[in-house]
């Protein structure tokens, strides 16, 4: 008896064990696999088809009334641009009540950086070298989104961009690899957190696969050309980090890659992604990307663009409707087969499962007004705003103004142009809701004069507004100026041949200038600039972006010294357009750049350095990083090490000082660049305060894909450098040894 309850209990404690060890996670995805195959089996053809469907709505948040008929049909399995609590339930209702299936949709949104509340580009929030900030961020975006019925982001677009023509810069995290995966990893947990069928999660969209900002001249939707070895190394990283971070959904881009349109390249979309990375979410087209393979010259009629964007792996078409014309006939004549077909439906519905829509389709609209654009929304978008700023010059201490002036001149196109400061990809955010720069100051300082005046427009030729803006200038004790680009010169379809201040801007500041009395310089813009006049003239300049909804009040706030501005650019800042491409990850050639050897790789006219440095950005403080330190000079293949260095603020006001580690993979069997950035930290300190920084780098980290495309740790030298930026480091010397 005895001995038999001691088997009862050694088997109940075995079978607790086992039911603890099992991945909860796992049994509920098998779980949805059973549904999936379930449903599968009771569709129709039609019905599969209509799952790869995406039909846009209207500008306006709305659906179309024939979205209405295909939903009731079971004819579409989503939509973009259709928002608000109670647009999105009336179609789902539609779809969960009247089709045979009962399949929800997905409504999906660009939620690009905010939904209501809008926060800063992406390009300005990498420039907070702060993943938590970029995470915090897009979980609010989610928590809008969702509570308005928006399920799924085409967000983060993760492309990296080494051409500031392209107008899509704005939306990247920059050129770097390693600094775009972190922040490709910090979005996605923003936006999906750990389970995305949370009610204030949505599934996030890695875009735009691949290469497309590798756009030949800049030029939006170019061809390009990139060796597998270019793309492994600078732009899958933020995409595999982006899977390695359960990235629900990845879409498909507008450009052909080394002959072969995005949208129909096998090996990017099912031997890279699903062979090599595991991916088992779907990939969505870009807008009608599919139907654009004839015009890529791959396609000859709407049939074959279908099959080829199919069976390379695009499983939901994007407002095009190739799929749902053709896929039955090319099923017919044996060119598409039903498992194509099949397996596409399945990584929609699995997606549609792991978002708890069969069990909750729709959003609650009692909840939706509290959710969005609150209180806490507003101040998290003031606070990131200020994190993104980067202090690019600060001659004689200019900076920060003080809150005791008498009066100021607030002069430039930009100084209240809500619109603008919004940026491109403004979600649903409103002009009204926009905080610009005037009202940021007006807002923090009640007492003070401001001589507010436009002087002229961002671009056009007219200056007739000089004269009102030198009058306020020679009124007023200091003068800001606020020039750049509008929101639209950057986004989508927004590439640009100059990087200069476009129109008189740049004339307007020589004016006000010349006027004599202290002037800040408040860069707005999308993209780096070629701004070698101001770099060289004005006194201070501070980069803000496009700030979101919140700009003006950040800017204030970092103006007046409320916020040390603590940003570092992810992006290098040329000196002309000629130089472009221009990145600090550069190859040594075999003739570096030397002054006095003409036949070295540089220019006649222009020096071949860039203007500002990626990772640099200056602070109202002073920090002195020193003491750089491994814990061992030599270590085996497969080691790994730590790094260290000191950073004390030897100035006298509290302040971020972001440390980058940087290394050099000095002889392998192909050529590496110059610098690799492998980690960094933004770390706060009070004035006289030292910090040890440390860093870990391991064998991942020091290896290389080799001439077999294989990754791989080298032995050799490595150089391991550490500093504020990509150009001031202190150095030294690691040895991987062979064994
Ligand atoms: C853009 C995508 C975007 C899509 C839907 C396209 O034109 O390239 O980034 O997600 O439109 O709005």
């Amino acid at each position: 008896m005895k001995s038999a309850k001691l088997i009862c209990l050694v088997i109940l404690l075995a079978f607790l064990a086992s039911t603890l060890s099992a991945p909860v996670a796992s049994s509920s995805q098998d779980r949805i696999e059973q549904r999936v195959n379930a449903l599968l089996a009771r569709m129709t053809l039609e019905e599969k088809l209509g799952q790869l469907q995406q039909l846009d709505g209207e500008a306006n948040g709305n659906f179309r009334p024939e979205h209405l008929q295909m939903a009731r049909q079971g004819l579409l399995g989503s939509t973009l641009n259709v928002r608000g609590a109670q647009k999105t339930n009336q179609l789902q209702r539609i779809a969960v009540t009247e089709s045979r299936l009962k399949i929800p949709l997905i409504f999906g949104f660009d939620v690009i950086h905010g939904y209501r509340t809008i926060f800063p580009i992406p390009l300005g929030e990498a420039a907070s070298w702060d993943p938590a900030a970029a995470e915090r961020a897009a979980g609010i975006a989610a928590a809008e989104a969702r509570a308005a019925g928006v399920h799924w982001t085409f967000a983060p677009m993760v492309d990296i961009a080494r051409d500031p023509r392209w107008g899509r810069i704005t939306e990247g995290s920059g050129e770097d690899p390693y600094l775009g995966s972190l922040m490709a990893r910090a979005r996605v947990r923003g936006f999906q957190g750990s389970d995305y069928s949370a009610q204030d999660k949505i599934v996030a969209c890695a875009k735009h696969w691949v290469a497309y900002g590798a756009a030949e001249a800049g030029r939006d939707y170019n061809t390009t050309d990139v060796s597998e070895r270019t793309l492994r190394e600078v732009y899958f990283p933020p995409f595999k980090a982006a899977v390695d971070a359960g990235v629900g959904t990845f879409m498909s881009a507008f450009n052909d890659l080394n002959g072969v349109p995005s949208s129909a390249n096998p090996f990017t979309l099912t031997e890279v992604l699903r062979g090599e990375w595991k991916f088992d979410g779907f990939v969505v087209s870009d807008y009608t990307s599919v139907e654009e393979l004839m015009k890529h010259g791959l396609a000859t009629n709407g049939a074959d663009a279908a099959r080829e964007a199919l069976s390379a792996g695009v499983d939901m078409e994007m407002v095009s409707r190739l799929y749902n014309k053709h896929a039955g006939e090319l099923l017919k004549d044996r060119q598409l087969s039903q498992q194509t077909i099949d397996e596409a439906v399945r990584r929609i519905l699995r997606v549609k499962f792991r978002l708890g829509l069969f069990d909750k389709p729709y959003a609650d609209e009692a909840l939706e007004p509290a959710a969005i654009f609150n209180s806490a929304n507003v101040a998290a978008a003031r606070d990131i705003a200020a994190r993104s700023i980067v202090l690019l010059k600060n001659e004689r201490q200019v900076l920060p103004l003080d809150k005791t002036v008498r009066s100021i001149a607030l002069i430039g196109p930009l100084a209240d142009s809500r619109q603008d400061m919004l940026g491109s990809w403004n979600g649903d955010g409103k002009v009204e809701d926009a905080v610009t720069l005037l009202q940021g100051i007006k807002s923090k300082l009640p007492q003070v004069r401001i001589n507010y005046a436009k002087g002229c427009e961002v671009n056009s030729g007219k200056t007739d507004g000089f004269e009102e803006a030198l009058r306020a200038a020679r009124e007023s004790d200091v003068t800001i100026i606020a020039v750049g680009e509008s929101a639209d010169m950057s986004g989508e379809a927004a590439s640009r041949s100059s990087l200069d201040l476009p129109g008189r801007q740049l004339e307007l500041v020589k004016a006000v200038q010349a006027t004599g009395k202290p002037i800040v310089v408040v860069l707005m813009n999308g993209r780096p600039l070629t701004i070698n006049w101001l770099a060289e003239n004005s006194p201070a300049i501070l980069e803000t972006w496009f700030g979101g909804s919140q700009a003006g009040n950040a800017i204030a706030d970092v103006l007046f010294a409320d916020v040390n501005p603590g940003g570092k650019l992810p992006v290098t800042f040329p000196r002309a357009v000629g130089q472009i491409p221009l990145y600090y990850n550069h190859k040594n050639t075999g003739r570096p750049p030397d002054a006095k050897n003409k036949y070295t790789s540089k220019y006649l006219d222009v020096d071949w350095r860039p203007l500002f440095p990626f990772g640099y950005g200056l602070s109202y403080t002073q920090f002195k990083i020193t003491n750089l330190q491994l814990s061992a000079q030599r270590i085996p293949l497969n080691g790994k090490l730590t790094v260290t260095v000191e950073v004390e603020n030897t100035g006298k006001r509290a302040g971020d000082e972001v440390v980058q580690l940087y290394i050099r993979d000095v002889a392998a069997s192909v050529t590496r660049p110059v610098k690799e950035l492998k980690g960094f930290q933004r770390v706060t300190l009070q004035p006289g305060e030292k910090k040890r920084v440390e860093f870990v780098l391991t064998a991942e980290q020091l290896g290389i894909w080799n001439r077999q495309m294989r990754f791989t740790v080298e032995p050799g030298e490595f150089k391991v450098m550490v500093g504020a930026n990509s150009e001031d480091l202190l150095e030294t010397a690691l040895e991987v040894e062979k064994r």
